[in-house]
């Protein structure tokens, strides 16, 4: 089984550029479903996720040519509407192919999407069903596969009684080729979303509210592919500024948006971290005598819930008690009892809130990584603490961090990989 080993306790130092947004990228990848024309992706990372995204569009007849950061994707032989439950069950994301497939062949068949265990039991897909459902979609369920038919998807109204992310996406993509007027109501607010709309807008789309809580969609018969490029990761970039903090080192993170980042930002000032910003790089200076500090994570612009769990590592070396609330996810807090065999002072409050008592020094361990963002804060941890850390399980990081192991090598990091 692959593994990190990590040596701890040094000081790191230079300059990590931000990859491609994953979360972005996975959503740009289905959209290319929508046209029959080619699309050509810039900028998209290297990460599982996104070759388990890119296997699905083959598997449905789709070509694909993946050049280092670039792809194109060419939909115009598609030949299948149902997806392979082995394909689906690696992604979540998996759940945004079922959209533009329903809305270009009019029929799409799927399992109940697998491949990430955060989220209560198998993460819920009500609001899509519901969605698709408002856009006139008949649904059905047997044998553990969903089959959803529409001669031809008509606008209709959809109001989230959860934000969720995902099901903005793919309600807002899917009625890009409904007939009509769509509106969608406490829509979320991320900045992939944005993206998506913007990119959408650029190929014929009409959409309007994207990154507001209320989106409209007016459909048109056909939109283009041509050329997308991914938004910087945001989610990297918190991660790699809470990495500095945590290790107390002078770290400048490029090719990021610091815009989308006020959230950490704002806490940093308040903790005592201090960092210069300019236009596309966030530099971290220097992270002396921490101050704890509480939080609840919240859908953007709040404190986003993928920060989480680095977050809760940097509290183990703050001064003070701090109470971290996970509103979004079950089970996304459960990684701390491995913070605490490394010497943390965690107590769990329930399954959404630990207290946090710091500064308590970090020895290393043996680690497991249960999810992507679980497992990334087991690496800065593993930086921290004294002694050596080892973690299996990589393959989620792997899903989130492109050649981690490298960049972070770079940075001074005493990480060996180890298949
Ligand atoms: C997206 O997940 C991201 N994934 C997640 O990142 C991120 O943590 C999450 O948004 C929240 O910001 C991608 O974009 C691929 P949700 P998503 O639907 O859309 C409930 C990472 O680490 N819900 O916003 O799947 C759900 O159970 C990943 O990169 C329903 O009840 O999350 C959750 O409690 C993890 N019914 C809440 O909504 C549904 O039909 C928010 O989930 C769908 C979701």
């Amino acid at each position: 089984m692959p593994k990190f080993i990590i040596q701890g306790g040094s000081r790191l130092t230079g300059e990590i550029a931000v990859k491609g947004a994953k979360n972005a990228a996975l959503k740009i990848i289905p959209a290319a479903l929508l046209s029959g024309q080619p699309l050509t992706i810039k900028n998209l990372p290297a990460i599982e996720d996104i070759d388990r995204a890119l296997d699905i569009i083959k598997d449905l007849g789709g070509q694909v040519a993946l050049h280092n950061d670039e792809c194109q994707i060419n939909c115009s032989t598609l030949n299948r509407h149902e997806l392979t439950p082995a394909l689906a069950n690696k992604l979540r994301a998996s759940i945004m192919f079922v959209g533009p497939l329903l809305a270009r062949q009019g029929e799409v068949k799927f399992p109940h999407p697998g491949g990430c265990v955060i989220g209560a039991g198998t993460r819920p897909i009500d609001l899509f069903l519901e969605g698709f459902t408002a856009l006139g979609a008949r649904v059905s369920f047997k044998n553990g596969v969903y089959h959803l038919q529409a001669k031809k998807l008509k606008g209709g109204e959809y109001f989230f009684t959860t934000v969720s992310v995902t099901g903005t996406e793919s309600l807002m993509m899917t009625a890009v080729l409904a007939e009509g007027r769509t509106i969608l109501k406490n829509c979320a607010l991320e900045p992939e979303i944005v993206a998506l709309a913007d990119y959408l807008n650029t190929q014929g789309a009409r959409i309007s509210g994207a990154g507001t809580p209320t989106i409209i969609i007016d459909g048109v018969k056909t939109i283009d592919a041509g050329t997308c490029k991914i938004i910087p990761d945001r989610i990297e970039a918190g991660t790699f500024a809470i990495l500095a903090a945590a290790t107390n080192s002078p770290i400048t993170i490029t090719n990021c948006q610091p815009a989308h980042l006020e959230s950490l930002l704002a806490i940093f000032k308040k903790i005592g971290v201090k960092f210069s910003v300019g236009p596309d790089w966030l530099k971290i200076i220097s992270a002396d005598k921490l101050q704890a500090y509480s939080l609840k994570t919240h859908e953007y612009p709040g404190f986003p819930t993928d920060l989480q769990s680095p977050y809760v590592v940097l509290m183990t070396q703050a001064h003070g008690a701090s109470l971290i609330h996970e509103t979004i996810y079950d089970r996304r807090l459960l990684f701390t009892d491995m913070l605490t065999q490394m010497g943390a002072n965690i107590i769990m409050c329930d399954p959404h809130r630990v207290v946090i008592n710091g500064p308590t020094p970090l020895v290393g361990h043996k680690l497991t990584s249960p999810d992507l963002r679980a497992g990334i804060s087991m690496v800065i941890a593993g930086l921290i603490a004294a002694g050596t850390t080892e973690i299996d399980n990589i393959y989620q990081i792997d899903r989130g961090y492109a050649a981690i192991d490298e960049r972070l090598r770079q940075l001074g990091a005493r990480l060996e990989r180890y298949d």
